[in-house]
């Protein structure tokens, strides 16, 4: 059924002005904890170091690269060790991180169910900021690192605590599920937490009648569509996925009617319309890997595409994706810096982050 309702913003008179505090503060780096730089040549030991790695990445880096980058990733792999460190990346990390530097690569449900699990000292979140957050909930006494803390999430931005509170005022009684693209501080107002994996099974596990689903407008779209519980929306979008247009998707389908459409839920409904399939990153890479389709188009961030085609070359991509900006602020090299001065380190109040990852655990323990 469509949501019953949608809420931002500019629907409550009475909300606190402002945006989201997306300011990040760096914590203060402890003395002596800073290592020195290592050789950054391209020798020929690196070069066999580095070889079956580069094996993996040989159908999307091409060969002159490889030693631009090949000597970064040895000092990283080396300076994990010696750190004692997880390196834990999301599927939209570039294919050089995801395939060559990451010890757990997944979607935000795999990567948080991961995160419950590290035994090292430090854990290096290559994703954006909700992420390295939903990890330091999960594991508050490691060392959780992000390489570089402006990296956001539009969904993210568009929702603060004060807003939930202002929606629960306006719905009392109604449950609040929150995607995990949201801060701590918004997932400590929440009742339970679900990512793109799960959100149906999660509005469903409420057994309520209503549902207040934040901040994603069309994940929420899609959940109404998959369920007999009433959807209150509110106004977010990701800045990614909202910008595929179902006319877009119309356009390869007329060029080659072979062509198999796969699109993540964060799209708007007439995007959806037009796919053969909608999942989680997780749950396309999955269909992928068990449909082995002759051409494909990826209707979600670019190098999910790159990193499907390093493990399967003989799937043909069609390239309609969008950078995400805020994924693409993880670099080697900043990777690199946050494993030499352990920064940028992410700290969240010992008594919101209780609240918060009530929320989190809440939607893991679902899935047991
Ligand atoms: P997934 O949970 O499907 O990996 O999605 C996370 C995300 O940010 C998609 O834009
Ligand atoms: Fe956020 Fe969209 Fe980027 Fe995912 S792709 S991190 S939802 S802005």
């Amino acid at each position: 059924m469509p949501i019953t309702g949608i809420y931002g913003p500019d629907d409550f008179a009475n909300r606190p002005q402002g945006q989201p505090d997306t300011s990040r503060r760096a914590a203060p780096v402890p003395a002596g904890s800073t290592l020195p730089m290592p050789s950054l040549e391209w020798t020929p030991a690196v070069e066999r170091a580095t070889a079956p790695l580069y094996d993996r990445v040989k159908h999307v880096i091409p060969p002159i690269e490889w030693p631009l980058m090949a000597p970064t990733i040895h000092a990283i792999n080396e300076l994990k060790r010696a750190r004692g460190a997880v390196i834990l990346a999301h599927n939209y990390q570039a294919p050089e991180i995801f395939h060559c530097v990451a010890d757990i690569g997944g979607d935000s449900l795999q990567l948080a169910v991961e995160a419950t699990k590290v035994k090292a000292d430090v854990i290096v979140q290559c994703g954006v900021h909700f992420m390295a957050e939903t990890s330091k909930l999960l594991n508050p006494d490691k060392t959780v690192l992000i390489p570089d803390s402006r990296a956001g999430c539009s969904l993210a931005a568009s929702i603060t605590g004060a807003d939930v509170r202002l929606l629960r005022e306006k719905f009392p009684g109604v449950p609040v599920v929150a995607y995990v693209n949201t801060s701590a501080e918004v997932k400590a107002e929440v009742d339970i937490c679900c990512t793109s994996s799960n959100a149906v099974q999660v509005v469903e596990s409420l057994n309520a009648p209503s549902v207040i689903f934040l901040p994603d407008r069309y994940l929420a779209t899609y959940v109404a569509s998959k369920t007999d519980v009433k959807i209150i929306a509110w106004k977010g979008a990701c800045e990614v996925h909202e910008r595929f247009t179902g006319e877009e998707l119309r356009s390869f389908r007329e060029a080659d009617p072979s062509v198999q459409i796969i699109a993540h839920p964060e799209c708007p409904p007439d995007v959806l319309a037009e796919a053969d399939f909608t999942g989680s990153t997780a749950h396309m890479i999955n269909w992928v890997r068990a449909k082995r389709p002759r051409r494909l188009v990826m209707i979600t961030e670019c190098s999910m595409a790159d990193n499907v085609r390093a493990e399967l070359p003989d799937v043909e991509m069609l390239r309609p994706c969008n950078l995400c900006p805020h994924m693409k602020r993880i670099t080697l090299e900043n990777i690199l810096q946050s494993l030499l001065t352990l920064r940028e380190e992410v700290t969240i109040d010992p008594a919101l982050a209780q609240r918060a990852r009530h929320s989190v655990e809440r939607m893991i323990n679902l899935r047991n």
